[in-house]
């Protein structure tokens, strides 16, 4: 006998070996046993099969929970006034070199408490959560020395401790140069690795770092994904974000899980992704915000078979986005994503972004019991929306949340 069983519901399974587009099986239902999809099918062929608790879902389309593959969603302050300043004609690069941006966030950040910034990070999560995402990475990247980080790190794992939803935490350790180290960037890419990587080891599940003229040269990342390599951490890479720094092919060199951002790779990059198995994390809330005029590369990363996954890239800067569903109407409307690849790249493709493939991702027997419940007329509808409130129901694990 299951623990559970939905029925009287149409499914979006997103897994390809269904054949059909988003992978639906209409008048569908789905079994659980211990937190786990144990069966999935026609209603009909599992008509009579027994489980503790059978519920009818009235004809509601039933995804796999969201995954939310990128986001700095532990800081401190906000900046809602450099917002303004950029409404004003001001430029998120000038703003940088002239000491805000990453580095305003970074001030606020090593001046909140643990409390605060668990506080402040949870009413974000719960946004998040809310609007349907079941599995969450978080970045560090914000304290830029080693106390600050392995505090934001800390931030992650008591909400992982307290919030029903999967938490995958990664250390963005070059993010940007902290001003204790100008005109010392070797010396603090050093310190990296003697002292932040080591003491980050086993609270992380990668390590990530910013490839960008205001941020740290191809040179610094490499010797940051070597040391990180030897520790054996997967790397991944904001890469190509606003100019071509060959971050692509860097990310794919060291055999990334993904690179993201990518409005400037080229055709060398991309190829180079599909080689090695990098999926592309396509950002459109930081393009948007940007007011960016460049896309990403959609059509090449589609021909040579790159897998292409949504994040929300929730920070304070460049993409304060606190709804996923939100995502996949911008990768529709600006990205020119079908609904299929933005559902597919806020599921499947997230999860191997993440690495976790195996485990979530697809409505699919054998994973974890992931699931959202939306009352909507087919799944095209959860892109189409601007901004869809969330599901009608969040099981995460096999319970409801
Ligand atoms: O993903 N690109 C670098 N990092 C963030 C922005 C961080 C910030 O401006 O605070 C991003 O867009
Ligand atoms: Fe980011």
């Amino acid at each position: 006998m299951w623990d559970r069983l939905l029925t009287g519901c149409h499914l979006a399974t997103m897994d390809p070996a269904v054949g059909r587009p988003f992978g639906a099986i209409e008048d569908a239902a789905v079994a659980i046993q211990d937190g786990r999809i144990v069966r999935v099918g026609r209603r009909v062929e599992m008509a009579g099969m027994r489980a503790r608790s059978i519920e009818s879902l009235g004809g509601a389309w039933v995804t796999p929970g969201l995954v939310d593959c990128h986001t700095h969603l532990v800081f401190g302050g906000n900046r809602a006034g450099e917002w303004e300043q950029r409404l004003g004609g001001a430029d998120y690069e000038e703003i940088a070199r002239a000491g805000g941006g990453i580095m305003f966030t970074v001030r606020a950040t090593r001046g909140s408490s643990s409390g605060e910034l668990i506080a402040s990070a949870r009413e974000r999560l719960r946004a998040l959560m809310g609007s349907g995402v079941t599995t969450v990475e978080i970045k560090s990247g914000y304290g830029l020395d080693t106390a600050t980080e392995l505090r934001m790190l800390n931030a992650v794992k008591a909400l992982a401790g307290s919030e029903p939803v999967r938490i995958v935490p990664t250390l963005l350790a070059l993010h940007a140069l902290p001003p204790e180290y100008t005109d010392r960037r070797a010396e603090y890419v050093q310190m990296v690795i003697d002292e932040m990587l080591p003491a980050a080891v086993g609270s992380v599940h990668a390590v990530d770092a910013f490839c960008e003229t205001i941020a740290f040269t191809r040179g610094e990342v490499e010797t940051l994904f070597k040391a990180a390599t030897v520790l054996g951490l997967p790397v991944k890479l904001h890469a190509d974000q606003l100019s071509n720094s060959g971050g692509a092919a860097l990310a794919a060199r060291y055999g990334a899980l993904s690179a993201d951002h990518l409005e400037h790779a080229d055709e060398e990059g991309v190829a180079g992704m599909a080689e090695a198995g990098t999926v592309a994390v396509l950002l459109p809330g930081a393009y948007h915000a940007l007011s960016e005029t460049q896309r990403p590369p959609v059509d090449l990363l589609r021909s040579h078979g790159v897998p292409i996954a949504i994040g929300s890239d929730c920070n304070p800067g460049t993409s304060p986005v606190l709804s996923a569903p939100m995502m996949l109407n911008m990768a529709c409307t600006l990205f020119r994503l079908t609904p299929e690849e933005a559902l597919a790249g806020m599921t499947r493709e997230g999860a191997r972004a993440l690495g976790l493939q195996d485990e979530i991702g697809t409505i699919t027997p054998g994973k974890s019991a992931d699931l959202c419940v939306w009352r909507v007329s087919g799944p095209a509808e959860l892109a189409y929306w601007i901004g869809l409130p969330g599901p009608e129901k969040r099981i995460v694990a096999g319970l409801d949340c």
